[in-house]
């Protein structure tokens, strides 16, 4: 790892220095003396920083009072505050010989020492260049509604099949899952006619939800992939009893959680009714959460004048986290024939044309409500990720840009953990949310 041999070349933090660099070779030999070591050099360097920086005055000696005092834990932020607490606990009952640490945990302790130091070498050393913690496999790792992500990217629900095509274009462990395509109650065959048609910068669809059934979906095809991903079930249906049933008979080994479509415009009693109405929408979300232990992810419709209200009914009524945006009604005229293109007339319009949309929306929710916010709608880059993530997504959807390239996603993480490096940080959460005002 060798992150603490810079300090070596300062001696003005020979106070903390050289237990730092101790606690990092201590994790070579016992996890248990590491996370011990950590809680020494956190001691010492916060106690530099009391004794060197008369803006935090001290009411006693007692570590915890330190981190807690407010002037301090404003200058270092929330998070980095409870990092603090967090490995002073783990360091007392490795002091105390409450558990054995295993080696994720001594190096999580190491990386948020790390991070205190980083901050205070930011706030007091001279010549300061940012660095980033070298553990390069923890920085897009993440977690929504208590499932664990290897990254924030998910595959968008009718775009990644159900993610076993596309095995061999991309590492399916490497996403934080694949939102399968939405399943009914019983069998749907779909739309007839024309189904998809190219326009500038996206697509229209109207699929009509097509799909085997929860039962299929139960006995054939959850068993075969319920290992390979993190299984998020699309659901949809025309009653609020239907999406109860849904829910509970999804209640099931290997699915992550359930996503509640009630926002497909492609079909009359695909959920758009519930997705344009706020008291419809808590009415679902309500039923399905009485009805699974599995985290509920509500996906809303771009429909509406103000999703903001249908945001807040969902939340309120229990939903575990938003998905947003589904597709934006459109309508394309073949002027040959003078007939709509689509067999359905209107269907729905998918990628980077509906971008700023979604985007806009994605913003709108994250300042309305506390759940955290899987943001989609256009994505086809790093780039445009990362403004859904300052927007206050936590994590992202791909869609329709799997269709142009099957393997975008893992681009995406690539290009997202070199993002994250060169800004100095050290995980993706640190910029969730952090969009500046004008
Ligand atoms: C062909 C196609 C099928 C889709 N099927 C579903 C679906 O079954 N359930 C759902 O919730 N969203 C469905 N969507 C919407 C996407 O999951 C996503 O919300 C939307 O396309 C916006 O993301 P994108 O611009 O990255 O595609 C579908 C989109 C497309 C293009």
């Amino acid at each position: 790892m060798n992150n603490f041999s810079f300090l070596n070349d300062k001696p003005e933090y020979r106070n903390f220095s050289k237990d730092c660099i101790d606690a990092e070779k201590a994790f070579k030999s016992s996890y248990d003396s590491c996370v011990k070591l950590v809680r020494t050099a956190l001691d010492a360097a916060i106690k530099w920083v009391y004794s060197t920086d008369k803006n935090f005055s001290p009411a006693n000696d007692n570590l915890y009072d330190l981190i807690s005092n407010k002037t301090f834990e404003r200058a270092i932020g929330k998070d980095l505050a409870d990092k603090l607490h967090n490995c002073r606990k783990a360091g007392n009952a490795a002091i105390h010989n409450e558990k054995e640490f295993s080696a994720d945990e001594a190096r999580q302790c190491l990386k948020n020492l790390f991070d205190f130091v980083q901050w205070l070498d930011n706030r007091y050393g001279k010549n300061f260049k940012p660095r980033t913690f070298n553990d390069d496999k923890n920085i897009l790792q993440t977690e929504i509604c208590g499932i664990k992500l290897n990254t924030p990217i998910f595959a968008a629900s009718g775009t990644f099949g159900f993610g076993e095509e596309f095995e061999n274009f991309v590492d399916l462990k490497r996403l934080g899952g694949v939102m399968v395509k939405c399943i009914t109650p019983k069998p749907r065959r779909g739309n007839d006619g024309v189904r998809i048609t190219e326009t500038p910068s996206g697509m229209l669809n109207c699929i009509g939800l097509e799909n085997p059934g929860v039962e299929n979906f139960l006995s054939k095809i959850l068993p075969r992939i319920k290992d390979k991903m993190n299984v998020v079930v699309n659901v949809s249906g025309s009653s609020v009893e239907d999406y109860a049933k849904l829910a509970e008979l999804l209640d099931a080994d290997g699915v992550a959680a359930i996503e509640l479509n009630i926002s497909c415009p492609n079909v009359k009693d695909g959920g758009i009714i519930f997705g344009t109405d706020e008291r419809q929408a808590a009415k679902v979300t309500n039923a399905a959460k009485k009805s699974t232990r599995k985290p509920v992810i509500v996906k809303l419709s771009p429909n509406v004048t103000d999703i903001t209200k249908i945001a807040r009914a969902c939340e309120s009524a229990g939903a575990d986290c938003l998905s947003l945006i589904n597709t934006l009604m459109g309508m394309e005229i073949n002027i040959q024939t003078w007939r709509p293109t689509l067999g359905n007339i209107t269907g729905g319009l998918s990628g980077g044309a509906i971008k700023p949309v979604a985007l806009r929306m994605v913003w709108q929710v994250a300042n309305a409500v506390k759940v955290p916010i899987i943001g989609m709608g256009g994505i086809r880059s790093a780039s445009d990720a990362i403004e859904f993530f300052l927007a206050g997504a936590s994590a992202v959807a791909i869609g329709t840009a799997n269709f142009a390239e099957p393997s975008i996603t893992m681009k995406i993480a690539d290009d997202l953990e070199k993002y994250i490096k060169s800004c100095g940080l050290s995980n993706i959460r640190e910029i969730i949310g952090k969009v500046k005002s004008c």
